[in-house]
């Protein structure tokens, strides 16, 4: 093993944490996803007005606004739902790091970083590699607590007396970042693939069963 294999001993709490996380994530896609597709409300109120056309009744706009988004209603609870098991993982994830990994992702990223001068020529390509992965870590928990608290603060935007207009900057990036969270999902799966296929042969089933403790 080198020094820039990503295979090491998982903590139970770190592999408890990862799985649900990253069913949380692939939910949390799954419903913005949903409400940008087969359940935009857009879509659905043409379909709606349409149809009752046809059978020549008569709807209003906002009629048929309201029922697409009675439709979709139920759904985008989900939203919220894992939205806030979320951030309850990402406390969670707060306490693995002090009792069991004992690394924090972003001074393990700049450590790495900071390493790539004295690398010897041969090793830096690995190197940079190691270093590129820990920052998108670093970058997925970063991106991870603005959606938090950009979502709750959204969430609970009457409570706090903010007006919907102050927010929509706020929930342009949120609305955006979905496209930081496809591409995490999709380069991770892709890059533990080639890793399995190359130097880090068990890195999955490491992350089920833990893997050897040195
Ligand atoms: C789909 C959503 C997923 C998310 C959001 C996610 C997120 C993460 C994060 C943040 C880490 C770094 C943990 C840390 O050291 O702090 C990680 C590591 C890891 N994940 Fe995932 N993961 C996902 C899916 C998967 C899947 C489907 C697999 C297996 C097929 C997987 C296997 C692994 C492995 C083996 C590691 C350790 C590798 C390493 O340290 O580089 N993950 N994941
Ligand atoms: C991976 C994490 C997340 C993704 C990918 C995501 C995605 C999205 C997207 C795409 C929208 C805009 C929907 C639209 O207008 O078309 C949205 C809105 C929203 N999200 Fe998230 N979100 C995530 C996490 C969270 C969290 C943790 C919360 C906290 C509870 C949350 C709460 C909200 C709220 C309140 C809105 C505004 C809904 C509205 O104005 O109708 N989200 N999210």
């Amino acid at each position: 093993m080198n020094n820039y294999s990503f295979k090491k001993y998982q903590p139970l709490s770190l592999r408890l944490w990862h799985w649900f996380n990253a069913l949380v994530i692939l939910g949390l896609l799954g419903t913005a996803f949903l409400r940008k597709s087969f359940l935009s409300w857009r879509t659905n109120a043409a379909l709606i007005e349409s149809k009752m056309q046809e059978a020549g009744a008569a709807i209003t706009p906002d009629l048929a606004k309201d029922i697409a988004i009675g439709i979709r209603t139920p759904m985008w609870d989900w939203h919220y739902v894992l939205g806030f098991t979320l951030g309850g993982l990402m406390l969670v994830r707060v306490l693995v790091g002090i009792f069991a990994v004992k690394k924090c992702p972003a001074t393990h990223a700049a450590q790495s970083a900071w390493n790539l001068r004295k690398v010897p020529a041969g090793q830096k390509a690995n190197a940079l590699h190691y270093t590129i992965v820990k920052t998108g870590y670093a970058l997925f928990y970063l991106v991870t607590v603005f959606m938090v608290v950009s979502g709750v603060v959204m969430y609970f935007k009457t409570e706090l007396g903010i007006s919907k207009e102050a927010l929509n900057p706020v929930k342009e990036f949120h609305e955006l970042m979905m496209w930081f969270f496809t591409a995490f999902v999709v380069g991770h799966i892709l890059g533990l693939v080639i890793a399995e296929n190359r130097q880090d042969k068990g890195l999955v089933s490491d992350m089920i069963h833990g893997g050897p403790k040195d």
